[in-house]
């Protein structure tokens, strides 16, 4: 099996670290636009292979997506990333250009593959690839719930103290500072509500921190996150190469889900071997409910610039 990882910065590397360490595909292929960046990068992973005992065979590419050919996953990364004070929305102009050519480059030798959308405005990137290549719904996921979610289990282990991996915490709505939706109600420490742990006030504080998260890494890195971000991207291809059935949090096409249409926005999925295979209601009450709506509509109102780029 084969998976491609577009963009050979910071958090395409890291996605393609995580994916050789793991061992999800035997050829794992990276891709980039700048001249033997790829291939350096591959190289230089490929030396990690005894260490850290993987078999995956990485090849890095020039631009040249014949190496591509007959992916399984492609993971699309590249684009700009943000500076410290820039939002994620700030991104659109040159990125869509990328997404949408790399989009093109893919489907050219891989039509039936599943995409993965990194590159930000991650929600509204995630339309323009579903709207440009045509693929049915279930092949296009965008990844940043799965980041925001665990964000916020970060922040909420840190007021519980608390071990992460006791915790169950998922963001939906959008992936920005404004537009994500920390579900606190839903937030569980192995399965007793956070609220029994914490008190309101210390419930908004770490969410508010979860939607900041990203902005708070760009101003202390000066450029956005990488190792989350690139480690959330892989535990995607985990969960669609080993058709694990995993409840994650992503960004897909709705159709009448959660009251929206025609936009693509964070809701909970199920990911196997097809992609996001259904779309988990979790029965928000009224004030949930209207924090997603007013989500959507900006992710809709990002979208509507795309007419005009
Ligand atoms: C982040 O939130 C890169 O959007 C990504 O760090």
């Amino acid at each position: 099996m084969k998976v491609t990882v577009v963009g050979a910065g910071a958090v395409g590397a890291s996605c393609a670290d995580n994916i050789a360490r793991k061992q999800l595909c035997d050829e794992l292929v990276i891709v980039d636009i700048k001249e033997g960046f790829a291939e350096g990068k591959a190289l230089d992973l490929m030396q990690t292979a005894h260490i850290e005992g993987f078999d995956t065979k990485i090849t890095g590419s020039t631009n040249d997506y014949t190496k591509t050919a007959g992916s399984t996953v492609a993971v699309i990364t590249s684009g700009i990333p943000r500076k410290p004070g820039m939002t994620r929305e700030e991104l659109i102009g040159i990125n869509a250009g990328i997404v949408r050519t790399v989009t093109k480059n893919l489907l050219q030798y891989s039509p039936n593959c599943i995409i993965i959308i990194i590159s930000n405005p991650m929600d509204t990137m995630t339309y323009l690839a579903f709207k440009e290549s045509g693929l049915p719904k279930h092949r296009i996921i965008g990844m940043g719930g799965i980041l925001d979610s665990v964000r916020f289990r970060y922040y909420l282990s840190q007021a519980i103290d608390c071990s992460v991996n006791d915790l169950q915490a998922v963001v939906i709505g959008g992936h920005g500072d404004t537009t994500m939706i920390p579900l606190t109600r839903l937030a569980t420490y192995s399965g007793v509500p956070a609220a029994h742990f914490l008190d309101v006030e210390t419930l908004k504080k770490v969410a508010a921190e979860t939607m900041v998260g990203g902005a708070t890494l760009t101003g202390l890195l000066g450029t956005s996150a990488w190792y989350a971000p690139g480690a959330a991207g892989a535990s995607l291809v985990e969960a669609i190469v080993r058709d694990e059935k995993k409840m994650m949090p992503c960004c897909v096409y709705v159709e009448g889900e959660y009251g929206q249409s025609d936009i693509c926005i964070g809701v909970p999925v199920i990911v196997g071997r097809n992609g996001w295979e259904k779309i988990v209601d979790y029965n928000l009450n009224e004030e949930e409910q209207a924090a997603f709506a007013k989500s959507a509509d900006a992710v809709r109102a990002m979208n509507t610039i795309l007419s005009s780029l």
